[in-house]
């Protein structure tokens, strides 16, 4: 059955977040959310894949093993030898269950898989350690799977990690490779004494031991990494090339603990279903009494022969599981609901708790999203509440226990003013979010400053966000249009800024003033403007001036623009504060006018409409559409009935591709388009 329409968007939209998930996790080592949701997500996209093979794009993030290989990466690349692949997961005992089932289909033998070795699945950062005749000469990060980071330095401060294997284990008899996998982790009392350490010091509280522990692996300084008292579990074997012959899984652990590696004391091999779903439930029940974090536990084939018969996926080996442990809840009292400001003024309300320990460490604030999401678990300040927190990463309220609450507790409302700058938050119709549209509201200045000055909008060269913040910091920058007024003087003075670098900064500030109108409304910031947004304003009105005239209605009234960017360009503009620096930004000089009409380009396209899509030879990326715009035509982000054309170019999105298809809207490759732009025709 073809997918739904709907089917393909909700794909497309879970490839993006997942992928956004898994920056936060593998690269911030700052997730978002908890690891239960993120596990949802991602199932739910392995469904729809499977129900409809066609929603599979080639870079479908269920492909992905376990990190995307960082940009930039301060490490260097390890190809490994063998794959560090993930684990298959069961969310349930029959899911589990359903897994046995696969087993003893795929396996012809009568005796079925045999017994099992039974683990903890810890939550840690994985790594692989690999020994040259007995010494260690690297050590490497997961990474996504295949090529990780080379952390050699930083493993070799750990005291658990063997540098050498003595004497025993080199020579005749002994690996000439071996690879050994496990799992570093912080014990979660040296992570509590860590942070009581930090509270004293009057410094941030890390999260939680994981990303704790992912923090102190990937210091560049292993000097930072050795002061942190890591340490590892080992559980399987990478490459190994000589030594033992092993026919166990469960051999391995008594080779490893034989060669001094940390073996964990929990592991046990199980002859039957019954008895490992056993172990799952008492490992999830005495969860707490170990001094690190698990999040599962695993069993995997103890033969290796039917491992081998059993192979892998290109995720995961099929003959290993990880039963993951349902998310843990507490209650705790709901001191107050406070409101936090974001860089781009988004009001946030939060729960702040009587600390709690739940997960695995102490809870006293937890995100509440917005307004609805407050009213919708209606909590009130003065409540008992219910605190989970799922994969021990970041808390969440559930919800009151209402038989604790007295009849005279009221209801919270939403502050009406912001709690940085007492303007007042407003929220639109059709919109979940608060806002603080102040610009120059003291908790969003660095976030809006950087903004402006970024590549998408003023694009002043040097001006991000530690300059930003070190402005700011020394009362030189107030909001975006101070940036036309800097006192230079002062900034020579400022440690990090010689003579060429003031040169360089004053420069590039000089030369944003000649931007187009649409790079200075992208700049502002302004709520449902987008790139595309700003350019459609731009060309249709061509100076700033004439938006500021402009009455909500008259704008509404562009093509392109719509009532909700209408309403926020007029909120906007209708603010004082915000008046105020477009009036200074007007006397620094700063251009307001939009692009040049080119009025030579024939104009072929009135009328068209016609969507870009991937990388093009001959045209940047704002280039494609501003040759679409100058001749007339409209060139919006999505695809509609409407739509002329899709351009297809390399790497495009899939959902616009299979949208394009389901809409039986024509697709153009680079010669189409060149042949459209200059006859106005679709290419016979
Ligand atoms: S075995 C091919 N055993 O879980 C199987 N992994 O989702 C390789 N993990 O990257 C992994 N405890 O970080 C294995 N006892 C255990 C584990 C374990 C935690 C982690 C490991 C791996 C991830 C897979």
């Amino acid at each position: 059955m073809k997918p739904t329409k709907k089917q393909i968007e909700r794909a497309a939209e879970l490839r993006d977040v997942i992928r956004h998930h898994n920056r936060q996790y593998f690269q911030q080592d700052s997730p978002d959310i908890p690891d239960a949701d993120y596990d949802a997500l991602l199932a739910e996209l392995h469904q729809l894949e499977a129900d409809h093979p066609e929603l599979h794009v080639d870079d479908s993030p269920t492909d992905d093993i376990g990190a995307p290989v960082l940009d930039g990466a301060t490490f260097a690349p390890v190809i490994h030898a063998v794959p560090m692949k993930s684990l298959d997961k069961a969310f349930s005992t029959e899911e589990f269950d359903a897994w046995v089932v696969r087993l003893d289909r795929r396996i012809d033998n009568e005796s079925g898989p045999g017994a099992y070795v039974c683990e903890l699945k810890f939550d840690g950062l994985a790594i692989s350690v690999r020994y040259e005749n007995g010494e260690l000469v690297q050590a490497a990060t997961r990474g996504n799977g295949v090529v990780g980071e080379d952390v050699t330095e930083n493993i070799r401060t750990i005291d658990g990690v063997p540098k050498s294997l003595g004497k025993k284990f080199k020579g005749k008899g002994a690996p000439s490779v071996l690879e050994v996998r496990g799992e570093i982790y912080l014990a979660i009392s040296d992570f509590d004494q860590l942070n009581a350490q930090r509270e004293k010091a009057g410094e941030a509280l890390y999260a939680n031991p994981r990303n704790t522990a992912a923090g102190s692996l990937r210091q560049k300084d292993p000097s930072v990494t050795a002061s942190r008292n890591l340490q590892w579990f080992a559980y399987q074997l990478g490459q190994v090339e000589g030594g033992p012959a092993f026919t166990r899984h469960s051999e391995t652990f008594e080779f490893l603990d034989d060669l001094g590696f940390p073996v964990n004391d929990q592991v046990k091999v199980l002859d039957s279903p019954d008895q490992v779903k056993a172990y799952f439930e008492d490992a999830e029940r005495r969860r707490h009494e170990f001094d690190y974090e698990t999040d599962g536990a695993v069993a995997k084939v103890d033969s290796l022969a039917v491992q081998d018969v059993l192979g892998s996926t290109s995720h995961h080996p099929r003959w290993a599981i990880a039963f993951k442990f349902q998310p843990e809840e507490k209650t705790t009292k709901l001191l107050d609901i406070a409101v936090s400001i974001g860089s781009k003024g988004k009001a946030t309300p939060f729960a702040v708790l009587e600390p709690v320990f739940v997960g695995g460490s102490t809870v006293q604030m937890a995100t509440l999203h917005n307004e609805d999401q407050v009213q919708a678990k209606d909590v009130r300040p003065g409540d008992t509440v219910i605190v989970r927190k799922a994969g021990d990463v970041i808390p969440e309220v559930l919800g009151p226990v209402l038989s604790d609450r007295p009849k005279s507790r009221k209801p919270w409302t939403f502050p009406a003013s912001c709690p940085s700058c007492a303007q007042p938050l407003t929220r639109d119709e059709g919109d979940a979010a608060h806002y603080c549209l102040n610009l120059q509201c003291p908790q969003q200045l660095v976030g809006r400053i950087e903004h402006f000055a970024a590549r998408s909008g003023m694009d002043i060269e040097g001006f991000g966000e530690r300059t930003v913040a070190l402005f700011i910091e020394h009362d030189l920058l107030h909001d975006v249009a101070d940036i036309y007024n800097l006192d230079f003087d002062r900034i020579r003075d400022l440690e990090g800024f010689g003579e060429t670098s003031v040169t360089n900064l004053s420069a590039a500030i000089e030369e944003s003033k000649q931007r187009e109108l649409g790079d200075l409304l992208m700049a502002l910031n302004i709520r449902h403007l987008g790139n595309t947004g700003s350019r459609v304003v731009a060309s249709a009105l061509g100076h700033l001036d004439k938006i500021l005239e402009a009455s909500e209605e008259e704008l509404a009234a562009v093509d392109g623009v719509g009532p909700t960017i209408a309403k926020s360009l007029a909120q906007f503009f209708g603010d004082d504060h915000n008046r105020d620096v477009i009036d200074r930004l007007r006397t620094a000089g700063v251009n307001f006018a939009g692009p040049e009409r080119d009025e030579s380009a024939p104009q072929t396209l009135e009328g068209l409409t016609v969507v870009i899509s991937g990388t093009l030879a001959n045209f940047g990326r704002d280039d494609a559409k501003t040759a679409v715009t100058s001749r007339g035509g409209k060139s919006p982000g999505s695809i509609s009935k409407k739509t002329t054309a899709l351009v297809v170019g390399e790497s495009p999105g899939a959902s616009k591709v299979s949208k394009a298809e389901e809409l039986g809207v024509p697709m153009l490759d680079e010669a189409g388009f060149e042949h459209l732009l200059e006859t106005g025709q679709l290419p016979g």
